[in-house]
């Protein structure tokens, strides 16, 4: 009477287990609290100071899932400030009322309120990240969100290392971020830089002030292979990335794999990530990791923090007291380094992932870059022309609408008076992008604007993005929400497409969602409009976005339910 009942338990027990890693395989529910609010922090022997902050913590928790999940993150604002988070590369497809982007696709959550963010992470694998999506309050509030494959890192296209770390690299400073946002907008003077770079939250060991527990430490054992995954979280400043007597295979950038690629740098520009492999194959002892700023603006424009952050690698078994190595570093300036890394990497084309299109329906090409704008009824200070500094797209310099967000107008057919559809396919005027002598106040103008360029589903765009010369050359990192694009060249000067289009990879162009267009150059990108909603296109220097340094994608829907602007969550907030 026992003993089958015992195998029946033990069938049942079997079966069950069974049942519940066959479901820990498939698609989980991935679950989190962020909970905004003030953080008391202490950097560069300053006294402790205020900052915004998710559970307390700088940076902020990292998300991680595996490919398919569903990814639930309910905010609750107990900050002093508006909030939005974007989930930086993650399509959100059939979600894009949780992209996060401040009036784009949704009005701020208010001081106090809620909003739960939902979303599913299909077809990405990588290294992605989150960040406040309004004011410049991302310089506190962000924090990486892992894509592992389905199978865990055995799946891996690499050998699977035995450790991973996340590096987060950001920029710091001593005065409150809302605040020189609100002061640089109302002055038309561009905030100043930041007073640090940091590596996980912490400046490291070059800094006027270096008291204990301002230096981020990782552990290694030797022989052993670390990814790192790197992300650029700065709000200003492209960075190069090294560590001592180390060098890196990179197997990943903005979570689309890529061939791998040898490397003793990093060049990372604000928006991207890079996975990189490195062994812990040097002699048992202490080594610096540095971040340093690429400062791509010819001329030079404000000064800027010509600093480096550093994180310390500390083999198992050092004694702790070695005076750790400092890599050597590239000039500030080092623009060849920049564009080497930048345009050699490829990507790894897989079987199932999606390839470059091959015919495109609609080409544009589009200056970006700085200029001049009048100055706002808002504006304290002009200077005497009546101008303040802007900054345009096809001399377009962008404002975000303030009563309702562009995703409601567009899903409720009501643009009027929120935002137009003549985003031009090209700048209304033709003339020598790159030479110092375009350089003139009349070319330098710009008008203030809410244009979208409206696309149908599943449309395949071509963009020449091309960098001007007025102000000054500088290499804008220009983000798409809500697609991966394909990078087919990159170049200096400008664009030709006789020269250019014959040597377009067609074959494993890089995919990323952020590319550093080359100071006083340009960059091609191709994608296919497969997702319907409002998807914000800018450069990710905060102090250029705000500027103007944008456009918007208005992406039509397709024929089925699946296919179109679902209705918005209940809990969307309200304006
Ligand atoms: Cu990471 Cu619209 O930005």
């Amino acid at each position: 009477m026992h003993k089958p009942m015992a195998t029946t338990w033990l069938l049942l027990l079997r079966f069950g287990l069974i049942a519940l890693f066959a479901s820990a395989a498939q698609a989980a529910v991935v679950e989190h609290t962020f909970n905004l609010g003030n953080l008391s922090i202490s950097q560069l022997c300053k006294p402790a100071r205020i900052i915004t902050a998710v559970n307390g913590r700088l940076p902020g928790p990292t998300i991680e899932a595996r490919e398919g999940d569903t990814v639930v993150v309910h905010l609750v604002n107990g900050s002093p400030y508006n909030m939005t988070i974007h989930w930086h590369g993650i399509f959100q497809r059939g979600t894009p009322w949780a992209d996060g982007p401040a009036m784009v696709t949704q009005c701020p959550i208010k001081p106090g309120a809620n909003y739960t963010y939902r979303f599913d992470v299909t077809g990405q694998e990588g290294t992605l990240w989150w960040h406040a999506h309004i004011s410049f309050l991302r310089a506190t509030v962000y924090g990486a969100l892992v894509i592992r494959p389905r199978g865990g890192a055995k799946a891996y296209p690499f050998p699977t290392p035995h450790r991973e770390e996340t590096v987060i690299l950001g920029e710091w400073w001593n005065a409150n971020v809302y605040d020189l946002e609100q002061m640089a907008f109302l002055t038309g003077i561009p905030a100043p830089h930041a007073d640090a770079y940091t590596i996980n939250g912490k400046p490291g060991d070059f800094y006027n002030c270096s008291h204990a527990n301002q230096t981020h430490k990782f552990q290694v054992q030797s022989n052993e292979t670390y990814l790192l995954r790197i992300i650029n979280a700065a709000l200003n400043t492209p960075l190069f990335f090294k560590v001592a007597n180390h060098s890196f295979t990179v197997v990943g950038a903005d979570a689309a794999y890529t061939t791998p690629y040898e490397t003793d740098v990093v060049v990372i520009a604000p928006g991207q990530t890079v996975d990189a492999l490195m062994v812990a194959g040097a002699a048992v002892g202490r080594y610096y990791m540095a971040a340093s700023p690429y400062d791509s603006a010819i001329p030079q424009g404000p000064e800027f923090s010509k600093t480096i952050g550093t994180a310390l690698v500390e083999y198992i078994g050092s004694t702790g007291e070695e005076t750790p190595q400092l890599p050597w570093l590239p000039e500030y300036t080092d623009t060849d380094t920049a564009f080497r890394f930048l345009s050699n990497l490829t990507a790894l084309v897989l079987p199932g992932k999606p390839t470059v299109p091959l015919s495109v329906d609609t080409r544009m090409f589009v200056t970006v870059g700085l200029g001049v704008s009048d100055c706002q009824p808002r504006q304290l200070f002009c200077n005497r022309s009546g101008t303040v500094f802007s900054s345009s797209m096809n001399n377009a310099s962008f404002v975000l609408p303030t009563a309702v967000s562009m995703l409601q107008a567009h899903y409720n057919n009501a643009s009027a008076g929120v935002y137009t559809r003549d985003f031009p396919d090209r700048p209304p005027v033709i003339f020598d992008y790159t030479a110092d002598a375009s350089n003139n106040a009349t070319m330098q103008f710009t008008n203030k604007s809410t244009k979208v360029k409206t696309l149908r589903y599943n449309e395949t765009v071509e963009m020449v993005l091309q960098n001007t010369r007025l102000i000054a050359k500088e290499s804008h990192p220009m983000h798409l929400h809500g697609f991966n694009f394909f990078v087919l060249a990159q170049g200096f000067g400008n664009y030709d497409a006789k020269t250019a289009a014959p040597q377009f990879n067609l074959i494993n162009p890089q995919e990323r969602n952020t590319v550093a267009v080359p100071t006083g150059g340009w960059a091609v990108i191709r994608f296919v409009a497969n997702n319907p909603g409002m998807w914000f296109m800018h450069c990710h220097f905060d102090a250029h976005l705000d500027l103007g340094l944008a456009m918007v994608f208005e992406v039509q829907d397709g024929p089925t339910a699946e296919t179109s602007v679902p209705p918005p969550p209940a809990d969307l907030p309200l304006c």
